[in-house]
């Protein structure tokens, strides 16, 4: 998916002085008094607000918080508390500023948190009046609220469609990439982990993910209905017997490509869903009537375990078992540690995964933790998110925007340095020659990830291009040769399409001028 980064934006000066408008996900838990009762999505979305501050911007921040009534602002739904929580995080003042819609005061080197964006009459529905009044605020809108980049409201959406600039910021684009790293060309083994308690909410996601991973792993009511598919008795366990059809499809199509979805050995149950229920450990074959299964069995949990070891990459969504409850935690505490010690790529996302992740403290040892809980499910279904729609629209519509032709061949300069114009018109012959064949050969090496070849053809444009070119052209080719050198074609590639129009420019005017 190609979509303009912020970080270029930002690394090519073109954000100085500018009007940033970044809508982030701040939406976090409060408890009764609003006090913030965890803080990953505040710190998670530091890094874009640094990166528009280091580079000059005039900043803007909204959010949402909960689900407020539009037009009926309440105390309850104030990002107050948010504003306090960035000022110490950024060590700088975040005013908050109410009723903000009609116009900011903000200045370059500022950032300025805008009031809950979900009060604005016409968030929810995507307001194209509301979304332009929006959009007029600033030059620039990042998008990098990844935890509500399922939803296309004006904020999320709209703006990002009539904003003069839109861009994908740090958060937003580090998520795209893990997931697309985990999912698109993945290390095998490919093991995934969908636990919860409904086959039905997550049918989309295993139906998806049947068709990718190696080892797909159930667990909850989810692997209740798979061990009744597999022709087990589950008691009273919950479990929606009306999806059983289902679930033996999943599991058909992917054991005929030689992938499987384990059915555990042993499980561990009780008579009654509490924290005190005695829980007694028994096959899988041995499940009683009256039995309620709250977890795998020590048995399955080693041999998923060992998979999990073994595996080249891991996408975790769902704890195994009712881990809350010490009786019935193994299952899940098992396997965050396998996946904790596997060398795997590791993904995880969604509420109860990252109270497991938290509970286990193995945060440092999972590759990425998702700040999406609703947008992470979506994205594991396949789904294209209406953030990354219309951010690569706006790349698309961006990259056919023709702009307009800087000079960038200098005639005085070059007759001066080659003694007459005869003498220039002659080194310009080679040049065209040279140049014609090397601006698509970068390209194709780029598209190749061949850095190498690409910085060799630039170190020969370098070398001629202070001979007859403008200053500007002369330090930007300078400055890309020297980023090829040491850079892998992923910083490289964006940074040269911004360059190329520009020597395709020049390779126009020499043509001209030898004509
Ligand atoms: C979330 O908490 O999942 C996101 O912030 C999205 O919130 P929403 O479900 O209210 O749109
Ligand atoms: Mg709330």
């Amino acid at each position: 998916m190609k979509f303009i980064r912020f970080s270029d934006l930002c690394a090519s000066g073109q954000v100085v002085g500018k009007r940033v408008f970044i809508r982030a996900d701040l939406n976090v838990p409060q408890d009764a008094s609003g006090a913030i009762t965890e803080d990953t999505r505040i710190r998670a979305s530091l890094a874009c607000i640094r990166m528009a501050l280091d580079a000059g911007a005039a900043v803007m921040v909204t959010s949402h918080l909960g689900r407020p009534t539009e037009g009926a602002f309440k105390a309850a739904d104030s990002l107050a508390p948010v504003a306090a929580r960035l000022t110490e995080l950024l060590g700088c003042p975040v005013p908050l500023l109410a009723n903000w819609v009609g116009g900011v005061a903000v200045l370059p080197g500022q950032v300025v948190l805008l009031e809950n964006c979900r009060v604005n009459e016409g968030e929810k529905k995507n307001s194209e009046a509301l979304a332009r009044q929006m959009a007029a605020l600033c030059d620039i809108f990042v998008h990098d609220a990844f935890g509500t980049a399922h939803r296309a409201e004006a904020t999320t959406y709209g703006l990002a469609e009539f904003a003069k600039v839109a861009c994908a910021g740090p958060l937003l684009a580090a998520e795209m990439d893990a997931i697309s790293k985990a999912l698109a060309n993945p290390k095998r083994p490919l093991v995934a982990i969908v636990a919860g308690s409904k086959v039905s909410t997550k049918l989309t996601i295993l139906k998806a993910l049947s068709a990718k991973v190696d080892q797909l792993i159930v667990g909850g009511g989810i692997a209740n209905t798979f061990m009744l598919a597999a022709g087990l008795k589950i008691g009273k366990s919950l479990a929606e017997a009306d999806l059983v059809e289902e679930a033996r499809a999943v599991m058909q199509a992917m054991s005929a490509r030689g992938a499987a979805v384990p059915i555990p050995t042993d499980v561990v149950t009780a008579k009654t869903f509490a924290a005190d229920a005695p829980a007694s450990v028994k096959a899988a074959a041995d499940v009683a009537d009256d039995d309620l299964i709250l977890d795998i069995g020590p048995q399955t949990a080693a041999t998923l375990a060992a998979q999990l070891k073994a595996a080249g990459t891991i996408v975790w969504n769902g704890p195994v078992g009712v881990f809350e409850f010490a009786a019935f935690e193994n299952g899940t505490k098992v396997l965050a540690q396998a996946i904790a010690e596997s060398s795997a790529f590791s993904i995880a996302g969604g509420g109860d995964t990252l109270a497991a992740i938290a509970k286990y403290g193995i945060e440092k040892d999972v590759g990425y933790i998702s700040t999406g809980g609703g947008a992470f499910l979506e994205v594991l279904e396949g789904k294209t998110l209406p953030a990354f729609e219309i951010l690569t629209r706006r790349a698309q519509e961006a990259a056919l925007t023709p702009q307009a032709p800087t000079p960038a061949l200098d005639v005085a300069r070059g007759v001066e340095m080659m003694g007459s114009e005869a003498g220039l018109k002659k080194i310009l012959a080679t040049v065209l020659i040279s140049m014609t064949a090397n601006l698509p050969e970068i390209e194709q090496a780029l598209a190749k990830g061949d850095v190498t070849t690409a910085n060799r053809l630039l170190h020969a444009i370098k070398g001629y291009v202070p001979i007859f070119s403008t200053d500007a052209l002369v330090a930007e080719v300078t400055e890309l040769e020297k980023i090829s050198k040491t850079e892998s074609a992923d910083v490289v590639t964006p940074l040269y399409k911004q360059l190329a129009p520009r020597l395709a420019g020049l390779l126009a005017e020499v043509r001209q001028f030898s004509a």
